[in-house]
């Protein structure tokens, strides 16, 4: 079977998390969702009661906290303090809150050695997030960053949440912008490709094209 490191990059709303796990599930490697990581941790920030824009606060009560991602029979597991949040990372709470909580350099510090350590223990792993193929896993085998246009990405992530009304829908695509923009210019680790990454733009591909398209990346890079 396939060993090795498979890195999937890119913005909010490509797909990103479900062609992640099915090409997984497709190589019998392991999975890891970096973002869910994120989110937990801003879990711990908004339950700590600090302002997720006070990088010197979010930096100790992260420093503090206790978070586990994996999977468990399938299910995804989050844990901040060994409390279940796997839930509540997906809520609109929290995906306000963290790309703030994300550019502070000592979480990156601290959830990136996490991160190496998780992926160290697999001979197979399929990891995505924004920056695992620049920063995270600089010599992976085989890195890609998925794109779409935003129009695309917007439709998409009103798809996944039932949303139909025009102007909701016109909210979810300034949300995405707002993120992506965030994302992309901080000074820690922005998001961008890799220079070695292979880019798949989904605007015009269904899932399962995507998922062969990586998987046929995977198996080349061996
Ligand atoms: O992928 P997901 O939408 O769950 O990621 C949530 C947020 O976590 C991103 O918008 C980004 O701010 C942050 N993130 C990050 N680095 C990663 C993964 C996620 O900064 N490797």
């Amino acid at each position: 079977g396939f060993r090795g490191q498979v890195t999937l990059d890119g913005p909010s709303g490509t797909g990103k998390s479900s062609v992640a796990r099915a090409v997984a599930a497709r190589l019998g490697a392991a999975y890891l969702d970096t973002g869910a990581m994120y989110r937990a941790a801003t879990v711990a920030v908004l339950d700590g009661g600090v302002d997720p824009d006070d990088a010197e606060a979010v930096a100790r009560v992260v420093a503090a906290a206790r978070i586990e991602v994996g999977t468990t029979a399938g299910e995804e597991v989050v844990l901040v303090d060994g409390v279940d949040v796997a839930e509540r990372i997906r809520g609109a709470e929290v995906t306000r809150a963290v790309s703030p909580v994300s550019a502070v350099p000592a979480v990156r510090r601290q959830l990136v050695d996490q991160q190496r350590a998780l992926v160290e223990a697999a001979d197979a792993v399929v990891v995505e997030g924004r920056d695992i193929g620049t920063v995270v896993l600089p010599d992976a085998t085989c890195k890609i960053y998925l794109t779409a246009a935003p129009e695309v990405r917007a439709e998409r992530r009103a798809g996944q949440l039932g949303v139909t009304d025009p102007a909701e829908i016109a909210a979810l695509a300034e949300d995405l912008r707002r993120r992506d923009e965030y994302d992309s210019s901080r000074a820690d680790s922005p998001l961008r490709p890799a220079s070695d990454a292979v880019i798949v733009d989904s605007t015009d591909l269904d899932r399962e094209a995507v998922i062969d398209r990586v998987c046929e990346l995977a198996g080349r890079a061996v």
